[in-house]
């Protein structure tokens, strides 16, 4: 009694909070109680009992999680019935069961598996709503739609709906190691996994495969493709069954990625040659025993002779001889193999000016086509790079006809800013999905391919590559979980907007509060625009560092390696060419119509310039101006950008709970630095390269910048930025076998308020403190305690603080006091002394 007491106590004085705290942790799933009494009042007639024809789990589930919703929502408490007799109720079931139990009532024509209808009925004198599907998940889906209508408000009254998924394949792929570290994830430690074992605690697996359940995806894929040899050890077989215990009552089913040495490196074997029969024993055994234990295991993701995987290559064996392999063992069971198509050479020859990392996909697969076992889907990035800011579609979509196709994305952003930029990806996705590859001559868009319409294939799909980590939200920036909801949303239905999928999410993620939706909506649906400018225009890709980090500006690590993500970029002009006449005949893989868009310079879009040729700097874009110009213009744009999305962001104070409002104020205050840094770098570097000014005069020139190495220094020495374009100038400053070092300068501007920005570096490790000083008083002090990608000077490190309405006048004499941690030498770029908005 008295524990309930304390417990009660505790969720009342949560509460009591005029707007309660939240962490994200539920996601869109938050079934925030509709507090608006009219919007409230139009569900008053919902049935206040359920009846479930379905004892399966996943239809038990459905029931709780309507329940759950309904409670949460409307505060009501649903009901369990037994009959349907004793009057109004929700009736969850499959439509074979819905159909005995309403014989006037059909499914609908064309229902698909995994599909549901939700229909309201009167019956008997009694008001039931239907919640009918095509199986168990189908249930379940419809159970988080009817529940999402309610969440965003939304008028009942006429509501009937019947929906089935685009494709049978709609999965998550996560990157996950044994060890606990995620490959490119950006929120924390492994949900699945810690120093070599499965966590104990699988709770976090289970609501994972609730959000993912909630937008309909249907499976996910456990571990890092660049897969651990473990993976088919028969004491890791035993620990993985608890992630699929986990998955399951969710309809979510596990698979795994695999390495195709295993044979060999785990299983006491000399050889992994796939055409071995002591191979093939060796696949069907493993995968028997696998299905002993997951009866539901869904199959595969194999990456082969890709970045230093062992693949059939070494063999002399092609991908298809491999995948045909393991199809056949896992295909007596019903599972699948998603064989990635991500093949490439990464010591290409930088001067053979017809190498192309680009062509590897098509060149490799395009004749195997027709080959693959038909439980074999083979797995394709969007782009024919690497999940750069902007690419074209991969041609390999319309180079295969008969073979299974699923199309690969990625929603953890590695290429697009880490969990710290917000960058909303599914316009990206739509361009790549709506894209119309015209093979044979006609209307064969991206999403009809992979749907298994264009070609009537049986199968095909989506595959996401999330990341998600244990951090309480997920995926650490709160706006970034509209990724990973846009994702299944379109896996479910590519033909859904862009602006549908931020509204829905919006609202059920923050409300639905006019101005805090339109704001949001807004926001997410320029950022991937704005992070392209910023980053890299005309298809260069992003200019980010790629052999470390791939997050902060690196421009020239593109260039002269082996990894093929060359712009080519020289004094005169930049940019591949990829043309059939002059260039690595990358552009002649895609069918005619389109090649013959790309192949020339008046009909190719400007937005993919740079991808497809090499032109002068002084060459004019379709818009008039030229491509150094666009550069330069695209980057202050962005830049801009980003700084506006701090002031979107704070019109919502108060109007969002205080938590996840700080959280992604900071985060934007955060970007705006970043996306300065980036414009800098960049511009500085194209201007250098090609000795051309801007017309506006704003590269190379900041006269309200003063740079660190000019100031006056104690203690404090210049160093050299590494690459040099990412320090304002080529240089900062470091504080080095001291204690504390300083650097001062006098204010000679006139008298007025200025916002004053310190651009500094903050290293991975270390915790530097500064203080600011203006004429010996403490202006602000502060912590370099981010944990950015980096331990030196560079475009990953690079970030700011502001003091915002100072008033200055000529001959103040601000101070900048630094002092080391643990390897970070309180480093120093610039402080920029602008007018102050608020001044205005
Ligand atoms: C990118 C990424 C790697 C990943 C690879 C893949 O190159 O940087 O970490 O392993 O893609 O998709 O296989």
């Amino acid at each position: 009694m008295r524990r309930l007491f304390i417990a009660l106590l505790g969720t009342s004085l949560l509460w009591g909070a005029s707007s309660p705290a939240e962490n994200g942790a539920d996601g869109w799933l938050r079934y925030a109680r509709i507090t608006d009494a009219h919007a409230a009042a139009q569900y008053a007639g919902l049935p206040g009992r359920m009846v479930t024809l379905d004892e399966s789990p996943v239809v038990r589930r459905a029931g709780d999680e309507l329940a759950h919703g309904v409670e949460g929502m409307l505060g009501r408490e649903l009901q369990n019935g037994t009959s349907l007799a004793d009057g109004d109720a929700f009736v969850l079931g499959t439509v074979t069961e819905v159909e005995a139990n309403f014989p006037r009532w059909k499914r609908p024509a064309g229902l698909r598996s995994e599909g549901f209808a939700i229909v309201p009925l009167k019956e008997h004198g009694h008001s039931y709503w239907l919640i009918a599907g095509a199986d168990a998940r189908g249930v379940l889906y419809g159970s988080f739609r009817l529940l999402e209508e309610i969440g965003e408000q939304r008028d009942l009254r006429s509501f009937a709906i019947s929906e089935s998924p685009s494709a049978p394949v709609r999965w998550v792929d996560q990157w996950d190691n044994l060890n606990g570290t995620i490959e490119r994830g950006y929120a924390g430690q492994s949900i699945f996994f810690d120093n070599g074992s499965v966590r104990a605690d699988m709770s976090r697996a289970g609501e994972y495969a609730r959000l993912l359940a909630s937008v309909g995806i249907n499976g996910c894929a456990i571990n890092n493709v660049n897969a651990d040899l473990k993976m088919l050890t028969p004491e890791m077989i035993d620990q993985v069954s608890r992630i699929a215990d986990a998955f399951r009552p969710w309809g979510v089913r596990m698979a795994m990625s695999v390495d195709l040495s295993s044979p060999k490196a785990v299983g006491g074997l000399d050889t992994f040659d796939p055409l071995d029969p002591r191979v093939i024993a060796w696949w069907k055994k493993a995968v028997d025993e696998l299905y002993a234990k997951i009866p539901d295991f869904a199959g595969f993701v194999v990456k082969a002779d890709s970045e230093g995987r062992a693949g059939p290559s070494q063999y002399g064996r092609t991908p298809v001889d491999a995948a045909n392999v393991l199809a056949r063992a896992l295909k007596p069971h019903g599972g699948l193999l998603l064989y990635r198509a991500f093949v490439y050479n990464h010591h290409l020859d930088w001067n053979d000016p017809k190498a192309d990392r680009a062509r590897a996909a098509y060149d490799i697969f395009h004749p195997l086509d027709g080959k693959f076992d038909d439980n074999v889907i083979v797995q394709i990035k969007h782009g024919p790079i690497d999940f750069q800011v902007r690419e074209p579609v991969s041609p390999l979509f319309a180079g295969l006809h008969k073979t299974n196709e699923a199309i690969e994305l990625q929603i953890t952003q590695e290429y697009t800013g880490q969990a710290r930029h917000l960058v909303f990806l599914v316009p990206m996705w739509k361009t790549a999905l709506d894209f119309d590859l015209r093979a044979e001559n006609r209307h064969t868009p991206v999403k009809e391919i992979i749907e298994g319409k264009a070609f009537d294939r049986p199968l095909g799909g989506f595959a996401g590559v999330a990341n998600v980590g244990l951090d309480v939200n997920w995926l650490s920036h709160p706006l970034a979980m509209a990724n990973l909801y846009g994702f299944g949303r379109l896996a479910w239905d590519p033909d859904t907007s862009a602006q549908t999928i931020a509204d829905d999410w919006t609202r059920l993620t923050f409300g639905n509060n006019v101005t805090v939706v339109s704001t949001i909506d807004r926001m997410l649906l320029s950022s991937w625009r704005t992070y392209e400018e910023y980053t890299g225009p005309l298809g260069l890709g992003t200019l980010t560092d790629i052999l470390h980090s791939h997050y902060g500006p690196g421009i020239e690590s593109a260039e002269r390696n082996g990894w093929g993500q060359w712009i080519r970029a020289d004094h005169n002009g930049v940019g591949m060419d990829r043309t059939v006449a002059t260039g690595t005949g990358y552009i002649g893989q895609y069918p005619p119509e389109v090649s013959k868009m790309y192949e020339s310079l008046t009909t190719c879009p400007d937005g993919l310039l740079l991808f497809m040729h090499h032109v002068a700097y002084t060459y004019k874009l379709h818009s008039g101006k030229t491509v150094i110009q666009h550069i330069y213009d695209a980057h202050y744009d962005g830049a801009a950008g980003a700084a506006k999305f701090v002031d979107d962001w704070q019109r919502l104070k108060g109007l969002v709970d205080e938590e996840r409002y700080e959280k992604v104020l900071a985060l934007q205050e955060y970007q705006a630095g970043h996306a300065d840094e980036w414009r800098d770098a960049v511009n500085q570097w194209f201007y250098k390269m090609s000795g051309i000014a801007d017309v506006q005069d704003r590269v190379g020139h900041d006269p309200n910048r003063v740079e660190a190495e000019d100031m006056q220094l104690e203690g404090y020495t210049q160093a050299e930025a590494t690459p040099w374009e990412t320090a304002s100038g080529g240089k900062g400053i470091v504080c080095s076998g001291h204690n504390a070092c300083t650097a001062s300068t006098t204010i000679n501007r006139t008298a007025g308020t200025y916002d004053i920005a310190v651009q500094y570096f903050d290293y991975r490790h270390g915790v530097s403190t500064y203080d600011l000083y203006l004429n010996g008083k403490l202006l602000k002090e502060w912590r370099a305690d981010n944990t950015l990608p980096a331990d030196k000077m560079n475009g990953d490190t690079s970030t700011r603080v502001t003091v915002h309405a100072v008033a200055l006048k000529p001959g103040d004499v601000l101070k900048i006091e630094g002092h080391p941690d643990d390897g970070e030498p309180s480093p120093l770029d610039y402080v920029e002394i602008s007018q102050s908005a608020a001044a205005h």
